[in-house]
Order: C-alpha cells, then sequence, then structure tokens
C-alpha cells in the first residue's frame, strides 16, 4: 500500500516535470518564430501615439530608409533612378508610375520599393480646417502656407510645457542649462515684431527668418526658443544637446540648416515645436522637416502688403 502511494507521487512528479519542460519548449519556439514580436525597428505604442498633439499614421514594418508624404488626391514625385522600376505595397493606399509620381488615394502607410534598392516608407494624409486653423493627420501646421485666425489664442500649451520642463530636467542632470527664451506669442505682438523687421531690412530679408502675423508657429502654443536667440546658440553644448535629445522629449528643431528651402526659413537652432515624441523621433530618425513629414509646402502666394 505504502509502495503504491509512493509510486503515484512519484508519477504524478514526472507528468509535472514534463509539462513544465513543454511549456518551457513553447515559449522559446514562439520567442523565435513569432514575427517582430520583440524587435521592433520603430518605437510606437498606442501610449506614443495618443500623446502625440496628432493621429498621424503609423509606420508600417520595413527596411525603408527614405520616406515620403503626400496628402490625398496630391502627387509627390520619388528620387532614384531615371529607370528605376516601382512597386507600391498597397495599391489601395498609394500608386505609383513608372516615373516614380506617387498618387495618394487614402490615408495610410504603405511601402513603395524600386528595383534599383530605393524603399520609401510613404505617408498619405489628410488635410483638413477647423476654425480656421489646418490640420494634417490631426497636427496643427502652421508656416507660411498655413496661417492661424487672428483670435487664436491659446497661451503656451500646458503639454509643450510639461515636455519641456522634462527636458530641461534632463540637460540640467547633464550640467547643460536650457531654458526658455520665448515661448507664446499673440497676434498682436506678431505684429509689432514682424514690422520692426521689416522697417530695418525691408520685407523680403524680413521673411526670411520672420513670420508674419498669423502665419508665426509661436501663436500655436507648442513652440518654445531656447536660451538667446542668435547663432552664437549654435555653437554651445546645449544646442547639441537639445538637435540630439528632443525628440524623446516630443520636440523637433524646427528650422533646420540645409532645410531653408522647404521651412522658408533660415536655420534656427533654438526654435524647437512640440508634436509629441513619436511624430518627432519619426521625424528625426528620417531626417525631415515637419513639411516633408506631413506632404505640405511652406511658401507665401503674395507679396507684404504692410
Ligand atoms: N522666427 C520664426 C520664423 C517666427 O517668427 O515665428
Ligand atoms: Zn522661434
Amino acid at each position: 500500500m505504502q509502495y503504491q502511494k509512493r509510486k503515484r507521487i512519484y508519477q504524478s512528479l514526472v507528468a509535472s516535470v514534463m509539462v513544465l519542460c513543454l511549456a518551457v519548449l513553447g515559449f522559446a519556439v514562439w520567442l523565435l518564430f513569432v514575427p517582430n514580436a520583440h524587435n521592433r525597428p520603430v518605437v510606437q505604442t498606442q501610449t506614443d501615439i495618443e500623446e502625440a498633439s496628432g493621429t498621424a499614421t503609423l509606420p508600417v514594418e520595413t527596411t525603408a530608409n527614405q520616406f515620403a508624404a503626400v496628402l490625398t488626391g496630391n502627387t509627390t514625385q520619388l528620387a532614384g533612378a531615371a529607370d528605376e522600376t516601382w512597386t507600391s505595397s498597397d495599391e489601395t493606399i498609394a500608386q505609383v508610375d513608372e516615373n516614380g509620381v506617387v498618387t495618394g488615394l487614402q490615408p495610410g502607410r504603405c511601402t513603395i520599393t524600386g528595383d534599383k534598392g530605393d524603399v520609401y516608407q510613404v505617408a498619405v494624409r489628410h488635410l483638413e480646417q477647423r476654425d480656421g486653423c489646418t490640420y494634417v493627420d490631426d497636427i496643427l501646421i502652421v508656416n507660411k502656407t498655413y496661417s492661424l485666425p487672428e483670435t487664436y489664442d491659446p497661451g503656451l500649451e500646458p503639454v509643450a510645457e510639461g515636455a519641456f520642463t522634462q527636458l530641461q530636467a534632463a540637460a540640467a542632470a547633464e550640467g547643460l542649462d536650457l531654458y526658455i527664451g520665448s515661448d507664446y506669442r499673440d497676434y498682436a505682438y506678431q505684429v509689432k515684431i514682424y514690422q520692426n523687421y521689416c522697417d530695418l531690412y525691408g520685407w523680403e530679408e524680413a521673411d526670411t527668418f520672420s513670420a508674419r502675423p498669423g502665419h508665426s508657429e509661436h501663436q500655436s502654443g507648442l513652440t518654445i526658443d531656447c536660451n538667446t536667440i542668435d547663432d552664437a546658440f549654435g555653437e554651445t553644448p546645449e544646442a547639441a544637446w537639445l538637435a540630439q535629445h528632443c525628440a524623446a522629449y516630443g520636440f523637433i528643431i524646427r528650422f533646420p540648416l540645409g532645410k531653408e528651402h522647404i521651412t522658408g526659413y533660415q536655420y534656427e537652432p533654438w526654435h524647437i515645436r512640440y508634436v509629441g515624441s513619436a511624430v518627432a523621433q519619426e521625424i528625426q530618425q528620417y531626417d525631415l522637416t515637419l513639411e516633408e513629414y506631413l506632404g505640405v509646402t511652406s511658401a507665401y502666394t503674395e507679396p507684404w502688403q504692410g
């Protein structure tokens, strides 16, 4: 009797060990074969998306090293070899012709691949106007093409202020001093600033570094100028740190060096714009301006009438 009891205990112990071994084996197989479950190329959690200022579409899993954005119903030209043949991974989102011209059909993401090694992450965007403001995939865009109403008056947005406080603390932990030199400006204040520059330099010169009233991102409440607003700031360790780390806190350097023809403004190493960390990190990853990321232009259609 005693022997039978011991035998049953022994058998159930062996069974438990076997079940445990099978479970460990199953988990190892899952780790090995579930595609990208533990190796995602781009950090994009739902929290990231919600924390961003809009609902910009998610990147697709891809090896793309280039990026193109286009509004629905618009076209954009991809850069590639003259005789490159292109293929879209989803022709309901974007089509591409034999010349590398992409047409955006509906909001979403796809990959467009050329047979000469070019791979583009393509975002098709939705632009809409609400209360006189323009949003692309729900991201507020303010530039030379798109203005804000005179009455738009949010003050410094708490989301930008909170993110800057965290950024500032991280910089301070490394012995660097980043502070707000200028943030929210209302329409009336921008009238004074721009007019002053027009008086000093003429409107054509002023347009290269100062926004016309209604066209300044400072009026959005999502923009901060760090420290001293002059070219010397660009040479400081603070500026280097800011360029490297601001995306982690949801900011982008809004007017980068070498992209003046796209943004319409001279390089401003001090001027950061809050877009949320998911968007900022994708912009940094592909070395883009906000215009390139959203697929929009930045240009005035008229000379200043002042
Ligand atoms: N300096 C930037 C372009 C502004 O005036 O908003
Ligand atoms: Zn600024």
